[in-house]
């Protein structure tokens, strides 16, 4: 083969090893961004922090994890007096029925007593209850004592999520798994090392 032959044929070899290498970067891109999760990815299944150091006892905040309302309320010595009181008129007082982490199946359905964290999706199809704290509202009985109320059905729960006898809602509201990373901060979707 002559020089020029040459030449050309080592031009060609080069322009083809470029043109696939550039192939394989074009196609490498996907493949890498498949396994990197989405920013939506993150937004459904990251765990969510949330400082509650300025929410004020008897105050409630809405955040959102995995798609789903959670609701942490700051109960006050009143609420936290509530939940006793009404036990006899539950459904699943000790949360036998229901979905929450063990260290949240106690009296108070909280690993500080004080504040509740919750999933505030009605267990019966999934409508938002509303938070009824007015202590005594007439549309709910006269002797209600704070907690939530499903308008759907009207499914009744306390003030710890748990749900009334006789309505429609057939378990306690859910709590997620969540731990304090501090004495103001909840991380809600990650209870490593939480017992009960
Ligand atoms: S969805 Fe709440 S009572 Fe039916």
């Amino acid at each position: 083969m002559s020089e020029a032959g040459l030449n050309r044929r080592h031009l060609l070899t080069v322009a083809t090893s470029v043109a696939g290498a550039v192939g394989v970067g074009f196609a490498a891109v996907p493949f890498l961004a498949s396994w990197k999760p989405s920013a939506r990815a993150q937004a459904l299944g990251a765990p969510v922090e949330v400082d509650i150091s300025k929410l004020d006892a008897g105050v409630m905040v809405r955040v959102k994890w995995r798609g789903k309302p959670v609701w942490i309320l700051r109960r006050d010595a009143g609420m936290l007096e509530a939940l006793p009181a009404v036990v006899s008129e539950l459904s699943d007082p000790d949360s036998d029925k229901s979905e929450q982490p063990d260290y949240a199946k106690n009296a108070t359905r909280s690993i500080r007593p004080e504040v509740l964290v919750v999933i505030g999706n009605c267990t019966h199809l999934g409508c938002a209850p509303i938070e009824r704290f007015d202590v005594g509202a007439e549309d709910l009985g006269g002797d209600w004592p704070g907690g939530f109320f499903c308008p759907c059905h009207g499914s009744k729960f306390d003030l710890a999520g748990r749900v009334y006898a006789g309505v429609p809602a057939p378990t306690n509201l859910p709590i997620p798994p969540h731990r304090f990373i501090g004495d103001n901060l909840i991380l809600i979707g990650d209870d490593t090392g939480v017992s009960a």
